[in-house]
């Protein structure tokens, strides 16, 4: 079932969201929905609260991505970052901030303790588009957003979109949910 995406100003997008306990029927659904949902709006990664489930898991699938047709979709729950390693900057996008990009300097790569979608326990290290996709839907699981993370100058750049994503003017090629109101708008 293809979910709405929760847009900038929604208050599910801004809480730490809880730990799972397992993985039951209904979270095996909601996985296959993230990922129907992600794919639908042509995404690389997506995180529970941002189809306003305020749990720690995620989905990513960077196989649509040139050099990274090999990677398998993932699916991650309660991750613990063990380490980092260097830093690179790189253009980040977010389908709950649409129409907006901006640079973010993240870890180049991290070493990852988490759960599959069997809820076994897993310790990963990942570094290229998979670590930035993984750092960007964690802090999507803390409440953060890939906007607060850029320089201010930047940010500046982008206020006059996030005001207008924030009052509910919201051009995306998804359906999304914003203000309560589910709204399908398609991009002529
Ligand atoms: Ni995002």
């Amino acid at each position: 079932m293809i979910l709405p995406i929760n847009i900038y100003s929604d208050d599910v997008l801004r809480r730490k969201a809880r730990p799972l306990k397992g993985v039951d029927g209904a979270i095996v659904e909601l996985v296959e929905s993230m990922f129907e949902s992600m794919r639908n709006a042509a995404g690389i990664g997506l995180a529970a609260p941002q189809v306003g489930h305020s749990l720690r898991l995620l989905v990513l699938d960077v196989s649509c991505v040139s050099n990274y047709e090999d990677e398998k979709p993932m699916v991650v729950i309660n991750p613990h970052i063990l380490a980092v390693r260097g830093s690179n900057e790189m253009e980040e996008g977010c389908l709950s901030v649409p129409g907006v990009q901006g640079d973010v300097v993240r870890p180049a790569s991290l070493t990852l303790k988490y759960r599959d979608e069997h809820f076994e326990e897993r310790i990963g290290d990942f570094s290229g588009m998979v670590a930035r996709v993984l750092q960007h839907e964690i802090d999507h699981l803390n409440g953060t957003l890939f906007v607060d993370r850029l320089e201010k100058r930047d940010r500046r750049k982008i206020q006059k979109e996030l005001e207008a994503l924030s009052s509910g003017v919201v051009n995306a090629a998804y359906p999304v949910v914003t203000r309560d109101v589910v709204m399908i708008s398609k991009p002529s």
